[in-house]
C-alpha cells in the first residue's frame, strides 16, 4: 500500500526550520553579503534565500520523502531513489528584498504536486514569516490561515475594491495601456513586494484581487498561493480567462487575473481585454 503522508504537517515543518535557519541571518543583513552568484530563477541569491531553501530540503529528507525540488534558487534537483514521486515547488523566500531592507512582508511558499504541472498541485503552504501568518491548502479540502478556513470577499464594487498590481519592470510601457482602464475605476491600489502573499490576501478577503500581466512572475512564486486561491473559493485564471495551465519550472512565467469572486473577475478581465483590443 502506498504511503500516506501527512503533507500539511510536514509543510508546517518545513516553516517552522525555515524560521529558524535565517532568524541569525536576520541580524546580519545591514553588512556586506557575499556574492553567492544567480539563482536558477534569474536573480542573485542571498544567504537568507540559501538557508530557506536548506532547511526546506533538510526537513523533507528527515521525513525520507522522495522528490524534485523545483527552486528558484537551486533549480531542478533530484533526491531519493524515485525522485519523481513528487515535485516540491518552492520559492524559499518571496520578497527577498523587503527582508533585506526590513520591510515586514516576505514569505515561503512551498507546493507539493504529482508531475512538474501546475493543475497537479495537491497540498500548499505560503507562509508570512515576520507576522507568522500561515495559509495553507489541500485538494478538496479548502484553504486555512492559521488553521481557519478562509472565504475570499463578496466584494463585487470594482469602486470600493482593494486591488494589487504588479507593474515592477522595466517593460512596463507594455502593460500601462492595458491597465488604465482599471486603474481609473479603482482607488485603492496596492503592490507590498511578495507576490505569493499578496494572492493569499485574496484567499482570505483582505484584498479583491490581485494582477501580474508583466510576463515575469515564476512558477516557483505562485503555485502554493494557486492552490490556495482554488481551494478558498476565488477565482485565477491568465488574463484571457483561459485556466491557468503551466509547467512547474524555474525559468517558467506565467500571467494572470485573481479575484474574490466570478463578478469581479469578470468586471477586471473586460477591462484588460477592452484595452488590449483597443492597442
Ligand atoms: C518577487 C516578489 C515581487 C515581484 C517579483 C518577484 P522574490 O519575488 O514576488 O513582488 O514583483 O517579480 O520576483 O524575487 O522576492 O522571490
Ligand atoms: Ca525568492
Amino acid at each position: 500500500m502506498p504511503r500516506q503522508i501527512d503533507w500539511l504537517s510536514i509543510l508546517v515543518q518545513c516553516k517552522t526550520n525555515v524560521q529558524r535557519r535565517i532568524s541569525p541571518l536576520l541580524a546580519t543583513l545591514s553588512k556586506p553579503q557575499p556574492n553567492l552568484g544567480i539563482g536558477a530563477g534569474g536573480d542573485p541569491m542571498r544567504q537568507v534565500d540559501l538557508a530557506a531553501e536548506k532547511a526546506i530540503v533538510e526537513t523533507l529528507r528527515k521525513h525520507d520523502l522522495q522528490f524534485t525540488l523545483v527552486s528558484e534558487e537551486s533549480g531542478l534537483k533530484k533526491y531519493g531513489k524515485n525522485p519523481q514521486e513528487n515535485y516540491i515547488t518552492t520559492d524559499p523566500i518571496d520578497g527577498t528584498t523587503n527582508l533585506t531592507r526590513g520591510i515586514p512582508f516576505y514569505a515561503t511558499s512551498i507546493a507539493v504536486s504529482t508531475k512538474p504541472t501546475l493543475e497537479t498541485v495537491h497540498a500548499a503552504l505560503v507562509a508570512d514569516l515576520f507576522h507568522d501568518v500561515t495559509y495553507t491548502a489541500q485538494n478538496g479540502k479548502g484553504a486555512h490561515r492559521n488553521g481557519r478556513k478562509v472565504t475570499p470577499s463578496g466584494n463585487t464594487l470594482l469602486e470600493e475594491a482593494v486591488i494589487g498590481i504588479d507593474i515592477n519592470s522595466y517593460k512596463v510601457q507594455k502593460i500601462t495601456s492595458q491597465l488604465t482602464r482599471l486603474i481609473q475605476r479603482t482607488k485603492h491600489i496596492r503592490h507590498f513586494g511578495a507576490n505569493a502573499l499578496e494572492l493569499c490576501y485574496v484567499a482570505d478577503g483582505t484584498s479583491d484581487a490581485f494582477i501580474d500581466i508583466r510576463g515575469k512572475l515564476r512558477t516557483t512564486d505562485m503555485a502554493a498561493a494557486w492552490l490556495i486561491i482554488r481551494e478558498a473559493g476565488a477565482r485565477m485564471t491568465s488574463p484571457t480567462g483561459e485556466p491557468l495551465k503551466v509547467k512547474l519550472d524555474p525559468k517558467q512565467k506565467v500571467e494572470f487575473v485573481a479575484s474574490a469572486n466570478q463578478e469581479m473577475h469578470e468586471t477586471i478581465l473586460n477591462l484588460l481585454r477592452h484595452e488590449k483590443d483597443e492597442e
